[in-house]
């Protein structure tokens, strides 16, 4: 039997491939990817990346790649069923064998249980019985759009709504959905009683989990989702479906439920928040697939600034680029919102703190600055972070503001970051110099078989693929805009279309997709394209397509000149000239 998709799917979810390669080799980052020594070719600086918001690896050296099941397979010597065994066990799954112990048939089920609960909830607003929930949304300033815009609900205050009104479902998986509790004695009653519901949907657009929120203030005031074989709270983000496709550059982080609703609502439709538990390491990552820059909406209490303090830190390892929102006059966005208007959270948003001051404020706060050494060590750590800043007006506006902090002259500043960066930059010549004789970009794939006729037009179905590999959206316009046929790389053309069939069948994109239709000159080919960092966006995306098309139109003129030529010669009567005459 094969493994089903949706089990290789979140196995490579699951498997982070950074997580994973550094288990065999050591890796640095270097800009967006990571590199170390290539473990299939013997070398001795490194030509092994890994890029991580894409999820692929990439030796510039021989040539292998591909995604994490590929990467085991290579690694451990194994087929394919037995590198997905192995990396499964990794992560404590269960391969599905025939018969029962099917748990991607379980799942599919609790998530179809889970969506009909949403249906029921969301109706009940709307029935008599659900009057207070309602009127409790209105009376927090939802509107009727947004409230079927985020499936919003209500459970009302009964053991059994649930389990008596969906028919059809064994008992047993109410509880495996997490929607009911066992009591002692194994009777079952409803987990969600009396409150207002929120949906908790995947980037797939499935109903993984919920929250409740009591009308009062009663405790627990929201209540969650257990972990199911459907819902893992670390590895998603409130309302990530729609923010996905929001077109503001930067990723709004808040804490809440009712925050990221107001703020969707007040048409920042790319607020995401995380469900009840401070932000991890893999909703850092999911976020970088989508957004270069994040902005923190944190509440302005203690908790919400050391939360953010861990947040930001998480997110930059990702890749991100980080803001503060400044929300004094208001607790949270959702306050600030009401109290404000959008305009004003508009303002604060362009003007949000750069992450470098206030983390120079937290720095500040580590220490006594009244005592020298205190504003030695200060001045220590502030010279190290603001190294790290590569525009110089950046440090000198910083190290300006630090010497003002520490009382120390502004040049004392200014030298004790030059040392820091040159400790820095000492650590990052080699591999620099690394980069150069082996150049990320050469303009010609070494392989024969892959080389390009139309350099210029092939730069830009290499930015293609990536901006379509990472933006489904994309893909989808590509459709239409362009025919793989236009491409003037075979190779890219077939990658392309590959994509375009992987999408009609629903599955996202993975090097898995483009296994079996390339060669394995053509795969690394591809591989090397995806590594590349650039970001790509749909400003990007549409240059592209004209360069391509116009590199199309222009490979067709020429036949076509020598056509109009050979008419033309035919009407007027003109006979071709001798040579030498
Ligand atoms: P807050 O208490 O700040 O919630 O908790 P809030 O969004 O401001 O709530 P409102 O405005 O009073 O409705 C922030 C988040 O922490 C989680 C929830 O995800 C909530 O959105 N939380 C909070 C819980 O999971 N359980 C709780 O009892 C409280
Ligand atoms: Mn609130």
């Amino acid at each position: 039997m094969p493994i089903p998709q949706s089990f290789l799917d979140e196995l490579v979810e699951r498997s982070d491939i950074v997580d994973v390669v550094s288990e065999y080799v050591e890796l640095k980052q270097k800009g967006t990817n990571l590199f170390g020594l290539c473990p299939f070719h013997s070398e001795k600086t490194p030509s092994f990346s890994v890029n991580r918001d894409r999820q692929i690896f990439h030796c510039f050296g021989c040539g292998e790649g591909g995604g994490v099941i590929t990467f085991i397979m290579k690694a451990e010597n194994l087929g394919f069923v037995d590198a997905v065994k192995h990396l499964a066990a990794r992560v404590g799954m269960t391969v599905p064998e025939d018969g029962d112990a099917d748990t991607s048939k379980r799942r599919a089920q609790v998530l179809t249980l889970n969506k009909e609960a949403a249906r029921r909830f969301h109706a009940n607003l709307y029935s008599p019985g659900g009057r207070r929930g309602l009127e409790y949304f209105y009376s927090r300033g939802l509107t009727d759009r947004t409230i079927r815009r985020f499936g919003l609900g209500w459970a009302p205050d009964s053991w059994d709504d649930l389990l008596g009104g969906i028919k059809g479902y064994e008992k047993s998986l109410f509880l495996e959905a997490g929607l009911a509790v066992a009591n002692r004695k194994g009777g079952l009653y409803d987990r969600f009683r009396g409150r207002v519901m929120f949906p908790i949907i995947d980037l797939r657009g499935e109903v993984i989990g919920f929250g409740g929120r009591v009308l009062d203030d009663s405790q627990p005031k929201y209540l969650n989702s257990p972990e199911t074989i459907a819902f893992s709270k670390s590895r998603n983000l409130f309302a990530m479906n729609l923010a996905k496709k929001s077109t503001y550059p930067a990723m709004i982080l808040a804490e809440g439920y009712m925050d990221v609703i107001s703020l969707h609502q007040a048409g920042f439709s790319s607020a995401v928040a995380s469900l009840g538990t401070a932000l991890t390491d893999a909703q850092a990552r999911l976020i970088s697939r989508y957004k270069q820059e994040a902005v923190i909406a944190y509440d302005m209490d203690a908790a919400g600034r050391g939360a953010a303090e861990r947040a930001i830190k998480l997110l930059e390892d990702a890749g991100i680029k980080v803001k503060l929102i400044d929300m004094a006059g208001a607790k949270d966005p959702d306050e600030f919102i009401k109290r404000f208007g959008a305009d004003a959270l508009s303002a604060r948003l362009t003007q949000s703190e750069g992450h470098i001051e206030y983390r120079l404020g937290t720095l500040r706060g580590k220490y006594d600055l009244s005592s020298d050494e205190g504003r030695i060590s200060f001045l220590h750590d502030a010279a190290e972070m603001l190294a790290e800043l590569s525009s110089p007006a950046e440090r000198a506006v910083y190290s300006s503001r630090v010497a003002e902090l520490a009382g120390v002259r502004a040049e004392a500043v200014a030298d004790e970051v030059a040392i820091a960066r040159k400790k820095k930059a000492g650590k990052e010549r080699s591999a620099e110099r690394r980069r150069e004789l082996n150049p990320v970009a050469a303009m010609q794939p070494k392989e024969r078989e892959v080389r390009y006729s139309d350099t210029k037009s092939a730069r830009a179905e290499e930015g293609l693929i990536r901006c379509m590999y990472s933006d489904g959206e994309l893909l989808r316009k590509a459709r239409e805009a362009l025919p793989p046929e236009q491409f003037s790389s075979e190779t890219l053309a077939k990658a392309y279309s590959a994509m375009l069939e992987a999408a009609d069948e629903g599955r996202a994109p993975s090097p898995a997709i483009f296994e079996g239709r390339l060669t394995p000159a053509e795969l690394s080919l591809v591989m090397k394209v995806l590594m590349d960092p650039e970001p790509g966006g749909e400003a990007a995306f549409l240059s592209y397509v004209e360069v391509v098309r116009a590199g199309y139109e222009q490979r067709q003129a020429p036949d076509d000149l020598v056509e109009r030529w050979q008419k033309l010669k035919k009407t007027k009567g003109w006979e071709d000239k001798e040579d030498g005459e």
